[in-house]
């Protein structure tokens, strides 16, 4: 009952958090837009710095940007700030659904407590602000490439050290939620607060500070190039080759800056500069390079092939070490229906879900989930050899 309660908790925190995280990316990408496609008026007019058109919906909108240096605020203002705010607590609302309130399955390590894993997470994204917040502070701040170096080092570390202490399965997502919270501290600290001021300059009938409106710009344009990024972060956890794979740290980085490579071209062409089409060749190369290096060993199959097991004996391991989750019928704690839609009641289940099995017990060894059903080593070989002859029922 109280699994089933947490999984509808999950679904509608989940559903929020995408509706919000687009509504906040959407609104992003909007903007870079329209402030890229900004020209000249046809027709000057005091007040508006810049004009554009477009046709949507079903009809022709005529958008203007107005100097800040105005009389008046316009009223009524659309501020900006609750799609990154909800976005932020409602994966938080995840994160503690899913990986804090069931540590033991979701989050632990091969080595490591429920409450120091949950430590653990929770340190990560307190340390990542504060540390990326710190060097915001320090001059490296107005040297974008150098910055955008030390954080990829950083990044990278924190990935690894995260891989190895948590399932990698939660350290994917906790890696997403760094990236996450430092985009949403960025609105929350700087962004809005800069706005702020603005606002009272022009209520005050002054100038805002140009330094300041500067510092708070290399924020955004961090905030922009992990748009992409942090999106194929977070999917990125429902892909075993990934994470299951032994360099699963480097992997989550080298797609994240794929992501990043990508955001540059789309940056240069908004910005109607000249934007080199090797740019996605080299994005394309990486993506490839990161599924080929993840590629499941299916090489050696055929050697493993020997000594496959009769069915009976699959069956009695399939029982014991997955049947408590994946079933339709399941007596875990940890599942209030079968994970992910697999069960394995009947034999032909199995047989269909073979090749699978193979690699999620074997390649991967992502499942059992945590190793609740503590699978020995000889257990996962027998799994392996039975598909590898053939996945035969006698
Ligand atoms: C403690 C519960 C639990 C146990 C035991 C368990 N699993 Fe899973 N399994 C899960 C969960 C949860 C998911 C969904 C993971 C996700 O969404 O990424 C899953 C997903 C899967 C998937 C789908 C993966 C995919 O990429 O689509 C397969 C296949 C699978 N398990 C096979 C097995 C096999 C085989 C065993 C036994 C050797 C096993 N599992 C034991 C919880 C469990």
């Amino acid at each position: 009952m109280e699994t089933y309660l947490l999984d509808w908790l999950h679904l509608l925190l989940r559903w929020t958090h995408i509706v919000v995280g687009a509504a906040w990316i959407g609104a992003s990408f909007y903007f870079v837009h329209l402030n890229n496609s900004l020209r000249p008026l046809k027709e000057p007019k005091d007040g508006v710095t810049g004009e554009m058109f477009a046709i949507h919906g079903g009809g022709y909108y005529h958008m203007h940007k107005l100097d800040p240096r105005m009389e008046k605020l316009p009223e009524p203002l659309h501020w900006f700030k609750w799609e990154a705010y909800t976005t932020w607590l409602t994966g938080i609302g995840l994160l503690i659904v899913v990986y804090y309130l069931q540590a033991s399955a979701f989050l632990v390590g091969d080595d490591i407590s429920a409450g120091a894993a949950v430590g653990v997470g929770v340190g990560s994204l307190v340390v990542g602000w504060l540390v990326y917040d710190g060097l915001c502070r320090t001059p490296l701040l107005t040297m974008p490439r150098l910055f955008g170096l030390i954080g990829l080092i950083l990044m990278t570390g924190s990935a690894y050290l995260l891989c190895q202490l948590l399932n990698p399965r939660a350290a994917y997502i906790h890696v997403g939620a760094m990236i996450g919270t430092m985009m949403a501290g960025n609105v929350f600290f700087t962004i809005i607060p800069r706005q702020r001021a603005m606002v009272e300059a022009t209520l005050a009938g002054k100038e805002a500070d140009p330094q300041d409106g500067k510092l708070g710009a290399y924020r955004s344009l961090h905030n922009n190039y992990l748009t992409l990024p942090v999106l194929l972060v977070m999917v990125s956890n429902h892909f075993g080759a990934l994470y299951g794979h032994a360099w699963n740290w480097a992997l989550l980085i080298a797609v994240a800056v794929c992501g990043a490579i990508l955001k540059h071209w789309f940056n240069l062409h908004g910005q109607g500069k000249p934007a080199p089409i090797w740019i996605w060749f080299v994005a394309g190369l990486g993506i490839v390079g990161v599924a080929v290096v993840a590629m499941p060993e299916q090489a050696g199959s055929e050697a493993s092939a020997d000594g496959a097991p009769p069915y009976a004996e699959v069956r009695e391991i399939v029982t014991e070490r997955c049947l408590p989750c994946h079933s339709q019928w399941p007596t875990h704690p940890v599942a209030a229906a079968a994970p992910a839609g697999v069960y394995f009641d009947t034999p032909d289940e199995l047989v269909k879900l073979a090749d699978k099995v193979k690699t999620v017990v074997v390649d991967t060894q992502t499942m059992p989930l945590g190793n609740l059903t503590e699978m020995t080593d000889q257990e996962r070989a027998a799994l392996g050899a039975w598909v590898a002859a053939g996945a035969k029922l006698d």
